[in-house]
């Protein structure tokens, strides 16, 4: 079982797709584990993209994540790492498969909606980044095992 961070950005909150969002990784069959709405600082987004420092999109890419509120939300499932980033679709709206959410609703790169953790390790460290540990809601459904 993984968990993995996952962000509506300020563009997506804005548009009115939170919902869609939610709905889309819901029916697949994950399970959510945290959620918050909140307007990230300027220290959180230098955190979360610390990893981008000094190329030619930062400065962007901090302006834009900081520039409204976000959702942010841990969700778990079986290989959840590499099945949202999938639902997601490739950072590049115009490369993104057909019925990916940025295929779906995006066309611009500096402006694709979610941001979804792309690896295991990267994961931890979202989580960690963004909600502490009591945040966490730990939760059986009754048919967990349905899908696995
Ligand atoms: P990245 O972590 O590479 O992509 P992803 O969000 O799919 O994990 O990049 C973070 C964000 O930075 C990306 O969603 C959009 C933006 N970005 C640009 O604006 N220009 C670029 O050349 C790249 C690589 C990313």
């Amino acid at each position: 079982m993984e968990r993995t961070f996952v962000l509506v950005k300020p563009d997506g909150v804005q548009r009115g797709l939170m919902g869609e969002i939610v709905q889309r990784l819901e029916r697949r069959g994950l399970k959510l584990v945290a959620a918050k709405f909140l307007l990230p600082s300027l220290s959180l987004a230098e955190r979360h993209y610390a990893v981008h420092l000094g190329k030619p999109f930062y400065p962007g890419l901090i302006r834009y994540i900081t520039s409204g509120p976000v959702l942010a939300m841990v969700w778990e499932g079986p290989r959840a790492v590499d099945l949202v980033r999938q639902t997601m679709g490739a950072t590049r709206p115009w490369e993104a498969a057909p019925g990916s959410i940025r295929h779906d609703f995006a066309v611009e790169m500096s402006r694709n909606l979610t941001h979804a953790s792309d690896a295991l390790e990267t994961a931890e460290q979202e989580i960690a980044l963004w909600f502490s540990p009591d945040e966490l809601v730990s939760w059986e459904r009754p048919h967990e095992n349905w899908f696995t």
